[in-house]
């Protein structure tokens, strides 16, 4: 696995909104990232992670494994994406995106997109197995949705999500509450996700979030 940047600066994407359900009961954090991005991993294992279980009942968490990546899809209907890492990180954030695609919960699968993020390497199969295996999804769903269409179908619809976020994404991962980007948040959320994620957190405010 090479980092070729660490910056995950987007260039590239569709203009268009983005449209969200709001709820006041929990704040709908969506992370925009890609599995061999630098500030992705780091965000996961040392922000996202570590915090979970204190706000898992304050936050839906809404993992969209895509990034700075780009797609086409042919006349026949099949797709061809093109990521930030190379081909090696299109195969691992196919591999989340089958994994997700079991809904098994949010608390398994933060413990799955962490485990992954913390891999030698995140796109790896033979090592993303091990994290799928340990957490209870099952590798041969994972390995048949992985070998067919529905790993290129359920990447584009991430990349569909993530290149239609308005204003357009240019850092990767993006952190977004209850769909409304906020440049303030973002940044705060690279270093403080605590902090940004009680700024949201609708009252009563949990004890967490009064240290
Ligand atoms: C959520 O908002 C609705 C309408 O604004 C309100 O009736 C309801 O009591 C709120 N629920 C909570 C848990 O705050
Ligand atoms: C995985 O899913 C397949 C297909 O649904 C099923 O036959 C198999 O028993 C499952 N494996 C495990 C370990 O649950
Ligand atoms: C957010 O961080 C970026 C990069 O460090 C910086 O250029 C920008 O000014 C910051 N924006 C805000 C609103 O703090």
């Amino acid at each position: 696995m090479n980092f070729i940047s660490v910056s995950c600066l987007l260039l590239c994407g569709v203009f268009a909104c983005v449209h969200s359900i709001s709820d006041n009961t929990t704040v709908r954090v969506s992370i925009y990232y890609e599995c061999l991005c630098p500030d992705s991993i780091n965000f996961i294992n040392n922000q996202l992670y570590p915090n979970y279980q204190n706000l898992k009942d304050k936050i839906t968490v809404d993992f969209v494994p895509y990034g700075k990546a780009s797609q086409t899809k042919s006349s026949e209907g099949s797709w061809t994406f093109r990521c930030q890492h190379g081909p090696d990180e299109c195969r691992g954030n196919k591999y989340q995106a089958c994994a997700l695609d079991q809904k098994r919960g949010q608390d398994n699968d933060v413990k799955l997109v962490n485990c992954i993020m913390a891999l030698a390497d995140p796109s790896d199969p033979d090592e993303i197995k091990d994290c799928a295996v340990n957490n209870g999804y099952n590798w041969s769903t994972i390995t048949t949705c992985y070998e067919s269409n529905r790993a290129s179908e359920l990447l584009a619809l991430y990349g569909q999500r993530t290149l239609n976020v308005s204003p357009k994404i240019r850092f990767i991962p993006t952190i977004i509450f209850d769909g409304q980007f906020d440049q303030d948040l973002q940044n705060e959320s690279l270093y403080n996700f605590l902090g940004a994620t009680c700024s949201k957190i609708p009252k009563p405010t949990p004890d967490v979030c009064k240290g």
